[in-house]
């Protein structure tokens, strides 16, 4: 599977079975953990085996069932923190799907559990994502319009810009609420923007992960 691919298969999902992760795929998920982490600056965590954080009242009222693993995603403050969380992290979550296994985001629906996190001085836990084998591969969303989130028109846009806003709608965002919007600046170089959002810093550096892929091969310049 592509990450092209992924981006297209990836939905979000809350039943898992119960099930540890295979070796061999544990270890291919562990290692873009540490390479996601060591580029973002990022300290990032497979917490194995805590069912009891996914088994509370807020987990029940997210539907979240049979979660036995997430990954934890935390860093020093800094204004950039949440973007670079939902850069790296949404990389985790492509290549989990690309080992098949399947992803949620989290950031409400959760139990926090300090004896599982190992946070230096300073650092701050931003959200988790649970990790395993799906009991289905989840459905799509409702996708807002590209006139919505995006200028030039569709008509007028070069196809690597329109590809790569065709992918941020693919992206998962908090609440769904698809709180972005991407720019093409006559120097041919992209501004893209979170709106008014809960956590819609995270979902901007999420959406920037996808556009970047699905523009490919043309790189994108970010303003
Ligand atoms: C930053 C962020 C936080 C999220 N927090 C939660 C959460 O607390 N509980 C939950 O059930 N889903 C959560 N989600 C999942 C979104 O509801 C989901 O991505 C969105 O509805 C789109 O659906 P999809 O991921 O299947 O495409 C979160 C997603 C993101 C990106």
């Amino acid at each position: 599977m592509t990450l092209l691919e992924a981006i297209a298969a990836r939905h979000s999902v809350r039943t898992y079975e119960d099930r540890p992760l295979d070796p061999a795929v544990r270890n291919s998920l562990l290692r873009h953990i540490s390479e996601a982490a060591d580029e973002g600056g990022l300290n990032i965590q497979l917490v194995e085996d805590d069912p009891s954080a996914f088994t509370g009242f807020l987990a029940h009222y997210g539907k979240f069932r049979g979660v036995r693993d997430y990954i934890t995603l935390s860093g020093q403050k800094a204004d950039d923190l949440d973007e670079r969380v939902g850069y790296y992290g949404e990389r985790i979550v492509l290549e989990a799907q690309r080992l098949g296994l399947n992803t949620c985001w989290v950031v409400l629906t959760y139990t926090r559990h300090d004896d599982r996190i190992h946070l230096s001085p300073g650092e701050r836990l931003r959200c988790v994502i649970s990790v395993g084998y799906g009991t289905t591969q989840g459905h799509g969303h409702r996708i807002k319009t590209y006139d919505r989130v995006a200028r030039p028109a569709r008509e007028e846009a070069p196809d690597w810009f329109v590809r790569g806003v065709d992918a941020a709608l693919l992206a998962p965002t908090a609440v769904n609420q698809q709180q972005f919007h991407f720019r093409l600046n006559p120097d041919g170089s992209v501004t893209a923007r979170a709106r008014l959002g809960f956590y819609a810093r995270i979902d901007l550096g999420i959406v920037k992960l996808h556009f970047e892929i699905s523009a490919q091969p043309h790189k994108v310049i970010w303003q």
